[in-house]
Formats: C-alpha cells, structure tokens, sequence
C-alpha cells in the first residue's frame, strides 16, 4: 500500500521543490536579455506589466542613470515609454523616455516628454526635468521588442522614485496616439529603487557582506566601466535566484516530509 502511494508523494515532493526555484529565475528573465557590444547595465528588473523590462546602471557618484528600457508595442508601428515620475505615480509629471516604431526596417525614433497632464503629445520633443543624453532605439530581439537607451541626470539625494511605463498601438503624424486603458496599462508603475544594493531581488534575507562593492571598490576608475558591468550582470542575478531558492526549499521539504508522513 505505502509502496504504490509513494511515487507519487515523491513526485510531488519533487514538484514542490522544484516550483520556486522555477518561479525565481522565471522572475529574472530579462537577464537573457543580449545588448549590443558597449551596452551593459548593472541591474535588470522585470516589470510587473505589459511585459516589460528596465536595464539600469546608477553612478550614485554622478547621479546619473542609463537606462534601457525594453518593451513590444501594442501593435506593429505603435510605440514604447517609460519614465520617471518624481511628482506623482501617474502619468502627469512623468519625464518620460519615448521610441516610436520605425516603418520598415527603419530604426526606432527616440523623443524625450515632459509630460505635464493627459493631454495628446507633440511630435516634437519636449526638455526634461532630468537633463537626457546618449538616447538611442532598436528593434531586436524576440516578439517585435524595442529597446530605448537613454541616461538621465538625475537630482543629488534621489533614492527611490517612481517610474512608469507604457504600451501604445499606433501613431499619427510622428506623435504616439492614445494608448489603451486596460487595468494592466494603468497599472504600469512601479518603485525604482536606486540606492542601495540588488534592488532589482528586495525579499533576499542573505545580502553579501560587500554591499554595493561594484559601485564602490572601483576607486579612481572615472569612466563607466562597461566592461566591468558586463561580467556582473549575467553571473550575479541567476546566483542570487539560485541562492533565493535555496533558502527555501529546506522550509518546502520539511512540510513536504511531514505531509508524507501523515499520509502513511
Ligand atoms: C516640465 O513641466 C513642468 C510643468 O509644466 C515645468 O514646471 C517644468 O519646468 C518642465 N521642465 C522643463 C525642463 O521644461
């Protein structure tokens, strides 16, 4: 009797295990994200909606952040946003961060908005309140996707601050149209975190003692050290999923045995 139940208690053992380990690196996909050669950040987060994901690097010494913002448009010829808001969660007072589908195999074309209510905008752009250089676009990689690149100087202080994002379908005249008002879009905001280490992993109980040491140890190396940027990105984030699930498959095994045992 025991014998013939227990394959498949060990077959849900093994589920049980196997399900937050699963979870976690789903939860890191935009890791596998490949950049062009000199593009590399430092931080990768997975955001909440409309399947879309920030790339960053913060020189806290600079205050300043590069972004790549990676997201598909509503539809073909449609378009990609995302921005930081310091004045709100909503759209209005976003400083936001647009590409706009090129036709054909034309590049993306990058604008830059100082959004100040829900009012159509422009196709020209408008300055932000955190002074944009270095923007580009490209459309590569998988499902249609944009990628927009772009550095912000930001305020000295800055911590955390809102960002947002969003999805559009079409364009009219080179000036992105009304995106749709679906729960998900409206709920396309989030925290950035910008100080402080591994914002992109907050629930983590085991911090390495070197917090911040990427940041910091590099000492008098003045540049952006893309290079350096590189070869964190990829090793650290699938360790620190790995690690998460490691933590707490013990607590899963424990309830899994005792489930076993209960109903031998
Ligand atoms: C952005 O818009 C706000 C609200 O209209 C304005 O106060 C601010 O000066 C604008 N920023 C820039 C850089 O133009």
């Amino acid at each position: 009797m025991a014998a013939s139940t227990m394959p498949h208690h060990l077959a849900l053992l093994l589920l049980l295990l196997a399900s937050p380990a699963a979870t976690r690196l789903a939860s890191a996909a935009c890791a596998s994200e490949k950049f062009p050669a000199g593009r590399a950040y430092a931080t990768c987060e997975d955001l909440p909606k409309l399947g879309a994901s920030l790339h960053w690097t913060y020189d806290a010494s600079k205050n300043s952040l590069s972004v790549a913002f990676v997201a598909a448009p509503a539809a073909p010829g449609g378009w990609v946003a995302w921005g930081l808001n310091p004045t709100g969660e909503g759209m209005a007072g976003t400083q936001a961060l647009v590409a706009l589908a090129g036709s054909g195999s034309a590049s993306p074309t990058v604008r830059t908005y100082n959004i100040t209510g829900y009012v159509p905008l422009g196709k020209a752009s408008t300055p932000l309140d955190f002074p944009a250089t270095d923007l580009a676009a490209d459309a590569a990689g998988s499902g249609g996707k944009i990628r927009v690149y772009g550095k912000l100087q930001l305020r000295k202080g800055m911590k955390a601050v809102n960002q947002v994002w969003q999805v559009g379908a079409s364009a009219t005249g080179g000036a992105p149209d009304k995106h749709a008002f679906q729960a998900d879009n409206l709920n396309a905001k989030s925290k950035l975190v910008l100080a402080g280490k591994a914002a992109a992993e907050a629930p983590s109980p085991s911090p390495a003692p070197e917090a911040g040491g990427p940041a910091t140890s590099s000492g008098g190396g003045a540049g952006s050290d893309s290079g350096a940027a590189s070869s964190i990105a990829p090793s650290k984030l699938p360790n620190a999923a790995v690690a998460a699930a490691g933590v707490s498959a013990p607590a899963l095994l424990v309830l899994a045995l005792v489930g076993f045992l209960a109903t031998v």
